[in-house]
């Protein structure tokens, strides 16, 4: 089969076609045929993770160590970036009961990436699901890393309807994520992004948008049940002026400080600041699905690129070109 491989970290020009062994399913895997793969965070990071120093990482720097040993230390471990997409059933392992070949499906393979590849092999209880009747195979390989981890990170704050809720990072996979659940939950969500990036927001449904690059929404007099900072960028002691009363900080990205602040908080005080990771939870596809389907949640694609300019796409997300999603077309008809 035809894949992006990559085996040294780098610039996207790493990033070349081959010819690799089509996969064989073992008996709870699905071996899917990829028909799109976004550009995600996780694809760019990977790519060039060398060039990551643990003051860099977006994590406290104890987990530099790991992270940089899972990716590989000299050279990438994994050779097939991708971690989301959306495509075909292809074959499955004899145990396999929860589709069958033909199906349209989409999923989130996480660190195990390899969905640059005309084919991917998944197991079963991991993260797959019936793709949205209604998306295109760009569209809906945009949804499941974004969604996924929007939907466990939001959980940990218990979003009741009419509260007021601010993501910053909005236009982003995590954000536009958060916006739309956020709103599906009953909140008046604001989206904080960049310029060119707020009619996207606008569309994705956030009832207000910010432009941090003329506002800071730290000093606008509003206040927030909920200040979701997907990336870290502002801080507690700025954000919780903008907190109501029992107010929550929570956050994607955090360093070793904000940790200390989540122990803080949880022992005393008004306002409480969460630090979480997200894994996938049995059933979070199938929610989504069902959102997509009856109107409540949309993916917004930019650009498709073909399986052989996966390097020109990476260069356009990462020259800050992307409003919206940015896809591999990994089959022909991967843009449909
Ligand atoms: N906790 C977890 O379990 C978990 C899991 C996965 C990922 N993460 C973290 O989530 C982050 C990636 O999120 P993602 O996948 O949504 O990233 P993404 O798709 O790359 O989007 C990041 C967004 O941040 C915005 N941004 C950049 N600078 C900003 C600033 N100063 N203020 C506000 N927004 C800014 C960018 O848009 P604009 O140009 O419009 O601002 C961009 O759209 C990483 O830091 C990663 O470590 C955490």
């Amino acid at each position: 089969m035809k894949a992006i491989v990559y085996t040294e970290y780098g610039a996207p020009d790493v990033l070349h076609m081959q010819e690799v062994v089509t996969p064989t399913p073992k008996e709870n895997e699905i071996l899917v045929r990829v028909h799109a793969a976004p550009v995600n965070f996780g694809d760019l990071l990977a790519r060039d993770f060398a060039s990551v120093s643990p003051g860099e990482f977006n994590m406290p720097a104890l987990l530099w160590l790991p992270s940089r040993l899972i990716f590989g230390w000299n050279k990438p471990r994994k050779l097939i970036l991708g971690s989301e997409f959306s495509g075909e059933v292809e074959a499955i392992g004899s145990a396999v009961t929860r589709c069958k070949p033909g199906d349209a499906v989409y999923g989130y393979t996480g660190q195990a990436m390899g969905a640059y590849a005309e084919y991917l092999c998944i197991a079963e209880d991991k993260a797959i699901a019936r793709k949205p009747a209604n998306m295109t195979h760009a569209e809906a390989a945009t949804v499941p890393y974004g969604a996924i981890m929007a939907r466990n990170l939001l959980a940990k704050a218990n979003i009741q309807p009419g509260q007021k809720v601010l993501i910053n990072g909005a236009s982003g996979s995590i954000g536009a994520a958060a916006v739309q659940l956020a709103r599906h939950a009953g909140a008046e969500v604001t989206g904080v992004c960049s310029t060119r990036r707020l009619e996207y927001v606008e569309a994705l449904g956030a009832d207000t948008v910010i432009d941090y690059k003329v506002e800071e929404f730290t000093a606008n007099g509003e206040t927030y049940d909920l200040i979701f900072d997907v990336l870290g960028r502002s801080s507690f002691g700025k954000c919780a002026g903008s907190l109501k009363p029992g107010g929550i900080y929570l956050l994607a990205s955090f360093k070793s400080n904000a940790l200390w602040q989540m122990l803080r908080t949880s022992l005393g005080g008004d306002k409480k600041v969460i630090c979480a990771l997200a894994s996938e939870q049995p059933g979070d596809l199938d929610f989504v699905r069902e959102l997509i389907e009856a109107g409540q949640y949309k993916a917004i694609v930019d650009k498709c690129f073909p399986l052989d300019e996966a390097a020109a796409a990476h260069r356009y997300v990462e020259d800050g070109l992307k409003q919206g999603a940015v896809v591999i077309g990994v089959a022909p008809n991967g843009r449909e």
